[in-house]
């Protein structure tokens, strides 16, 4: 496995467990050793565990050598980061080429390589042509096996899979089932709960990776544009994700309204196939769609907060309750919370923020001044004006609401990811806001609506 990152980390601990013998090959002298203590550098349930067995049971090891690794291997795994290129929203391959470049001259036999990150269309056969190049002695084949993990739930994602897709060099007739028979040796404990192996070429699979991610982008932004058409004509957004999600065609999942999506994944993707699909000459406009969708909704949150705080959040306190792009993860990577809180800052509010994973991550990229990081919600709400929710943590829906609200010096409540029921929130006094349920409703529980 090359590279020791999020994807390389989780595939590699994960293909150990299923009892493959995997070496982690990572040049990050600093992460190296944290790996090789059993340590995980970054944040995901279950990943320690997993780490440290597989260290122990001698099928997981992690060294800094390409050619140690790659001697004798039957699969030879890319999974290096591939960064948005300065500004164009290419992806970087520099490190993915390097990586294979390494690999060449390091292979000692037949193997097939396989790219775990994400690339644009095209690369696998770009890789291939580098190793026929370097090493035209040697028989290898070429495959992509995208992966489609969450993060925070990526062990589960990766052992319980909707499909692993695996794609392959179909020019190569005799080639594409000695790389097939190893890659689904690799995953043969799949085939035991009868997970879906999806057998591709090699174009296909990397586009797979795009698509999905893009649709299920559109899918968001899809309903963050219901969501606001839902606040002006009086509808409910859960009604309505619920009703159109029963038809099975449409799906339950991904509709929920929020702030607009961020992370690693959906950002990224979305540009680089809008890319792709500009080279190849072809049209992209539904993603072109959900980006600017997107963009505009992270943009508009702040207006939509000061409006809650009485039309401006000048010299406010406004407590801040998860700062983190979604639950269960220390990534801020493209994250809401970053131009939200800029916007609210340069509009003078004093921020207090808390985030049960984020915080580290979180200072680099959010203003220097006038904000405060807390050491919970409790804290946060602290003498606040107002609070505000970007991310879903769990802990922040067990909060009472009756016990924030003694501790604040305002009564307003910002939900832009409804963790609470807005008729228990206007109980309790809140002048409470989220989005896409009908604020008529909340009046009337609050018995304030005008007749
Ligand atoms: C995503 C894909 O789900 C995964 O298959 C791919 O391999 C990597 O990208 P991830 O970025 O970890 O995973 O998070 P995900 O749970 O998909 O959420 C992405 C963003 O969409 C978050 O900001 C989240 O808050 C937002 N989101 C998700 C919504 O706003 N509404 C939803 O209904 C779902």
């Amino acid at each position: 496995m090359i590279g020791g990152g999020y994807v390389g980390l989780v595939s590699a601990a994960c293909f150990a467990e299923f009892g493959t013998e995997v070496a982690v090959v990572e040049t990050h002298p600093g992460r190296l050793a944290t790996l090789r203590k059993g340590e995980i550098p970054i944040y995901e349930p279950g990943l320690d565990k997993l780490v440290s067995e597989n260290i122990e049971a001698g099928r997981l090891s992690f060294g800094n050598d390409v050619a140690a690794a790659v001697a004798g291997a039957d699969a030879i795994f890319i999974a290096v980061g591939t960064p948005p290129r300065n500004g164009d929203g290419h992806a970087d391959l520099t490190y993915v080429f390097a990586a294979a470049e390494q690999v060449a001259r390091a292979m000692t036999g037949y193997a097939v390589i396989v790219t775990k990150s994400t690339v644009p269309v095209g690369t696998g056969r770009r890789i291939a042509e580098t190793v026929r190049r370097l090493r035209p002695d040697l028989a290898f084949d070429v495959a992509s096996n995208p992966e489609f993990l969450r993060e925070g739930n990526a062990i589960g994602d990766f052992m319980k899979p909707d499909r692993v897709v695996i794609g392959t060099d179909t020019d190569q007739p005799g080639g594409t089932e000695r790389a097939q028979e190893i890659m689904r040796r690799l995953y043969r404990p799949l085939y035991v709960i009868e997970a879906p192996i999806l057998f591709t070429s090699l174009e296909s699979s990397e586009l797979i990776k795009y698509a999905a991610n893009s649709f299920l982008a559109m899918k968001i932004s899809f309903i963050n544009e219901m969501a606001d058409l839902c606040e002006r004509v009086g509808a409910d957004v859960h009604e309505l994700a619920r009703g159109i999600g029963m038809d099975h065609r449409i799906g339950r999942k991904f509709l929920h309204a929020g702030p607009g999506y961020g992370g690693s994944c959906f950002p990224k993707d979305t540009l680089a196939l809008m890319r792709i699909a500009q080279e190849a000459g072809a049209s992209s406009r539904l993603v072109e769609a959900t980006v600017q969708v997107n963009d505009a909704r992270k943009a508009s949150m702040g207006a939509r907060i000061m409006s809650a705080c009485g039309g401006s959040v000048r010299g406010k306190t406004i407590a801040v309750f998860g700062l983190t792009f979604k639950p269960g993860t220390d990534d801020m990577r493209d994250a809401p919370s970053i131009p939200i809180i800029h916007r609210l800052i340069e509009n003078g509010a004093l921020v207090r923020a808390f985030d049960p994973a984020g915080m580290t991550a979180a200072r680099p990229l959010l203003p220097k001044h006038d904000i405060t990081y807390c050491t919970d919600a409790i804290d946060a709400a602290t003498g606040a004006n107002a609070v505000l929710v970007l991310t879903e943590w769990n802990e922040f829906r067990a909060i009472s609401p009756d016990r924030h609200r003694d501790l604040m010096t305002g009564k307003v409540v910002v939900d832009l990811r409804n963790i609470w029921e807005p008729s228990s929130m206007a109980r309790a006094g809140f002048d409470y806001s989220s989005v896409g349920r009908p604020e008529r409703r909340i009046e009337l529980e609050r018995g304030t609506a005008a007749a």
